[in-house]
């Protein structure tokens, strides 16, 4: 096949569930600085023009080719007249003018910053900013008062903002089932999230666990975190009880309501594969450069802040672990749920709203006309209901 697109091509579908996208991205270029402009919109809480830009990106990340001039762009759908003239810009310049000067903007790279701590969202963030604080050595010299996430965001910010490598994920999924094994033996534990779509490295590590007798997994989580947590493996916890219902406040299409842990693992370097420490091969490790050129990491050393000091030869390294536990007859929806990307779950449940009348969560998929939930025991089932091609995870990178 050429590199070139031709009139005769299968057009392209506006959802990111009808798209194949692999980790494989021609078009780089242009979606790192979309992706810098959704990110912007992001900061300034525009929801519309920071979806716009996802999808732009998105749909640029599914294409089989690169795009060398504005006809390739033909047909093509979710491309704004902005995202347009950025991709133009990019092709006739080489970088885009807005892009450029916004990475410079000291409110976005001050948001980037604060934003990158554990437990610090866009509101928080630009509270701070408003507030005058520029860094994360004014932000701790400052009388500000933290939650205890944050707090611990901020303790282990410099092993957090490394990526975290296959070799680890695989290494914590190791530990974490031995431990949930204890109180459980059949129980299953999944990697999910970007790993599971073939990503070499992640923000976290998402684990999905069940058991085959529907009930068995409950008070499982508690368990493990608390023979963990004896361990010495947990330097932090936040655990979501289901029991709890603070899910019922949230937004019910993107908060499930499964008992989860987020925490933040303490991982002995000893207990992973030493062929791939310390490496993490692509594109996120720009990210780590860029996140230290920016004054975002690399203060260890000359901080006189407790928690900062001799990071550099400790044998341990901390990771974000997010531990969700599904019920056996959901687990289909929840590994479907929780296998990512985002944008490729937003438009799942865009597309079966809109075209099947049917309401999709990370519980279960509801036939509005037939009045029913639909079972599936798998994702191919899942995708069958839909009507939809199967997608596997590797191609739902969108
Ligand atoms: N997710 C969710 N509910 C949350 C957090 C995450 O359903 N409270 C889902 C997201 O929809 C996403 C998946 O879990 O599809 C993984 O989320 P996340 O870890 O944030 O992203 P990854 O795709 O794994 O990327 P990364 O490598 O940065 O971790
Ligand atoms: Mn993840
Ligand atoms: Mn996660
Ligand atoms: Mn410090």
């Amino acid at each position: 096949r050429t590199a070139d697109r031709s009139a005769t091509d299968i057009p392209v579908s506006q959802y990111a569930c009808q798209r194949r996208t692999t980790l494989n991205n021609r078009n780089n270029l242009f979606t790192n600085a979309l992706k810098i402009l959704a990110e912007n919109a992001e900061f300034c809480e525009n929801e519309g023009r920071n979806l716009a830009f996802a999808r732009a990106s998105s749909i640029l990340k599914s294409l089989p080719y690169r795009v060398t001039k504005m006809d390739d762009l033909q047909g093509i759908p979710s491309l704004g007249e902005h995202s347009k003239k950025v991709i133009k810009e990019i092709l006739e310049d080489g970088n885009c003018g807005e892009v450029e000067k916004l990475i410079q903007n000291e409110r976005y790279q001050t948001l980037k910053r604060f934003t990158s701590i554990f437990g610090v969202g866009v509101k928080t963030a630009d509270k701070w900013y408003r507030e005058g604080l520029r860094t994360l050595h004014e932000l701790k010299a400052s009388k500000i008062k933290l939650t205890k996430e944050q707090e611990a965001g901020l303790l282990y910010y410099e092993d957090l903002i490394v990526p975290v490598t296959m070799a680890e994920a695989d290494s914590i999924r190791k530990i974490v089932e031995e431990a949930v094994h204890r109180f459980l033996p059949a129980a299953v534990v999944k990697l999910t999230g970007g790993f599971r779509r073939g990503k070499e490295s992640g923000h976290d590590v998402d684990l999905l666990i069940t058991h085959q007798d529907e009930g068995k997994e409950q008070g499982l989580l508690h368990q493990v975190i608390n023979w963990m947590a004896v361990q010495g493996m947990i330097l932090y916890d936040d655990i979501t009880d289901n029991r709890d219902q603070k899910w019922k406040t949230k937004e019910p299409e993107l908060f499930d309501h499964f008992a989860k842990c987020y925490l933040i693992f303490k991982l002995q370097k000893d207990m992973v594969n030493v062929v791939d420490l310390n490496t993490s091969g692509d594109h996120d490790s720009l990210a780590v450069n860029e996140a230290k050129e920016m004054g975002l990491g690399g203060q260890a050393g000359t901080c006189e802040h407790a928690g900062c000091a001799s990071v550099k030869d400790k044998d341990w390294k901390a990771i974000r672990v997010d531990l969700v536990v599904a019920p056996f007859s959901q687990y289909a929806y929840a590994l479907l749920g929780w296998t990512g990307s985002r944008l490729f779950e937003r438009d799942l449940r865009r597309y079966a709203k809109h075209f099947k009348h049917m309401s999709l969560s990370s519980h279960s998929l509801f036939d509005n006309e037939q009045k029913r939930f639909l079972m599936a025991a798998t994702e191919e089932e899942i995708f069958a209901h839909l009507g939809l091609d199967y997608i596997p995870p590797q191609e739902r990178n969108a």
